[in-house]
């Protein structure tokens, strides 16, 4: 049986998941109201507003390929936005954040735990603006939405996070026996594959090219004037409302 352990502050909830996974079962979450030092890609700091916003982290200890822990919550949260604010048709931008038109709403980060050389489990943080008004709202790069700024309307957080966990869980149990399920629903989300969009390396390099689709592994297949090539990891993938056109 999965645990929803709730904590009013902590520094990350993926630093405390990674620390005490232990004594949490598989596919636990962990969220919290407050972060004080959440962390984002690439070594990002990731902003939320106290008690307004989602911040959760969950447990994966029996996943065939470490991104299916991005699939399975990228998939979920999807999911919980559908059935929340149908309006908004939110897609995924891979590797894992959450975009509404071309303002970021929610960013995940996966990190795998590893002891004695084996790996133990995959934690997926998840962020998602909720309530946060204009003024709260930071994304290194890109500019960000919350729920309240494109609606004009407040969410309650508790339901929303209890309702992801449920989604997550669902998931999780298929992706165990099904997983090409949720990588199609995953595939299905990052309606930017056949688009041109600009992908910039840790380094600050930046290319452009066409994203032409998702390997089974996770990977994005990226074609530029110099060929194919298949990403696991990059700083970013940039796009701007000329990407966008459906
Ligand atoms: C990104 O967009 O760069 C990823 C952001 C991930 C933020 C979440 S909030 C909950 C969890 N705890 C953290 O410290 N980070 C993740």
């Amino acid at each position: 049986m999965c645990v929803h352990l709730k904590l009013d502050t902590v520094d990350s909830t993926n630093t405390y998941a990674k620390t005490h996974y232990r004594e949490l079962p598989d596919g636990s979450v962990v969220s919290a109201r407050i972060q004080t030092a959440g962390r984002g890609r690439v070594g990002r700091k990731w902003h939320s507003g106290s008690g307004l916003d989602i911040t959760a982290s969950f447990i994966f200890q029996n996943l065939g390929q470490p991104f299916l822990a991005g699939a399975i919550t990228g998939v979920a949260a999807i999911g919980l936005l559908e059935e929340t604010v149908p309006e908004l048709a939110p897609f995924l931008k891979w590797p894992n954040d959450i975009y509404v038109r071309h303002f970021k709403l929610s960013g995940m980060l996966s990190e795998a735990v590893w002891e004695q050389g084996k790996m133990q489990c995959i934690i997926c943080g998840i962020g998602m603006n909720v309530n946060s008004g204009e003024d709260l709202l930071f994304s290194a790069g890109q500019p960000a939405v919350s729920l309240y700024s494109l609606t004009g309307r407040h969410f309650d957080v508790d339901f929303l996070i209890e309702r992801l966990a449920k989604i997550v869980n669902r998931c999780y149990i298929i992706c165990q026996q099904y997983p090409q399920d949720v990588f199609s629903q995953w595939r299905e989300y990052n309606r930017l594959i056949g688009h041109r969009i600009e992908v910039v390396d840790p380094s600050g390099k930046s290319m452009c090219g066409v994203f032409r689709d998702v390997s089974p592994d996770g990977a994005m297949i990226f074609e530029t004037e110099d060929g194919v090539r298949r990403l696991f990891n990059c700083g970013d993938v940039k796009i701007n409302a000329q990407s966008l056109i459906f």
